[in-house]
């Protein structure tokens, strides 16, 4: 299998007042095409800022990072919007709904800035709304919704492009068990139909669904032994 993912060396510091603190220090990470890996590891590790990395929406401080064998840090800035916009699904910790905007807008947004032509779009959002199990609830608020279904939006969202990596955090963090086993299921089906798949969760039941589990601690990646 060829990597999708394959980062080498990256750190980032972020200034906090005064002082420069080391959140990542150099960590390397590889993802298969087509892999559902976890990544799990204590509040403030660095998870986030991990995975705002790895979907090219934040640089690293340093480091080299490979996405489908490109070099999308040192590639032009309409590159890598263009490399977000059609190939990668977020699913954001804080859900970043538009709270003026309805559960079709919403999903629609994405789609926008992808070039996908407007009667595909519509097909794509409807699909996706449907997928979630939201149809019924196609022209509310987020403030309408509940957040198990607000999270829902946020995949239905995510997964509108098809994407060919999903980048989840803690997707079912806001979720009762049975409300989040339900989202296991739909990433699940996701990573069936092809998609590589980047978990984010504190969760070891929901980290036990992905394929692989890689620990972040003390700014570098371990990964699971022996199994
Ligand atoms: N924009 C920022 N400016 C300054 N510090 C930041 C910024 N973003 C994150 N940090 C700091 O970097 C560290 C890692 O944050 P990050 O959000 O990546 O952690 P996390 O592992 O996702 O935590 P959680 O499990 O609570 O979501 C924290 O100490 C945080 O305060
Ligand atoms: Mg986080």
């Amino acid at each position: 299998m060829s990597s999708l993912i394959e980062a080498s060396g990256i750190t980032r510091d972020y200034h906090k007042g005064s002082t420069l603190i080391h959140v990542l220090k150099g960590l390397n990470i590889s993802v298969d095409r087509g892999e559902f890996i976890a990544i799990m590891g204590p509040s403030g590790s660095g998870k986030s800022t991990l995975m705002h990395i790895l979907g090219c929406l934040q640089s690293p401080t340093s480091g080299r990072y490979l996405l489908d064998g490109m070099d999308v840090f040192s590639a032009p800035d309409r590159v890598r919007s263009s490399i977000r916009a059609n190939h990668i699904g977020f699913v954001f910790q804080t859900f970043n709904l538009i709270p003026q905007l309805n559960v079709y807008e919403n999903v629609e947004l994405p789609l926008l800035y992808s070039d996908i032509g407007n009667s595909t779009a519509e097909e794509r959002v409807l699909h996706a709304v449907d997928q979630v199990g939201l149809k019924k609830r196609i022209n509310h608020k987020p403030g309408e919704l509940s957040g198990g279904e607000m999270q829902r939006v946020a995949i239905a969202r995510a997964i509108a492009i098809n994407p060919s990596l999903v980048l989840a955090d803690e997707p079912t963090g806001n979720l009762d068990s049975a409300t989040g086993l339900e989202i296991m299921k739909l990433f699940k089906r996701l990573h069936d139909d092809g998609a590589t798949i980047v978990l984010i969760t504190h969760d070891s039941e929901v980290a036990s669904h992905a394929q692989r589990r890689i620990y972040i601690k003390d700014g570098l990646l371990t990964e699971e032994k022996g199994i």
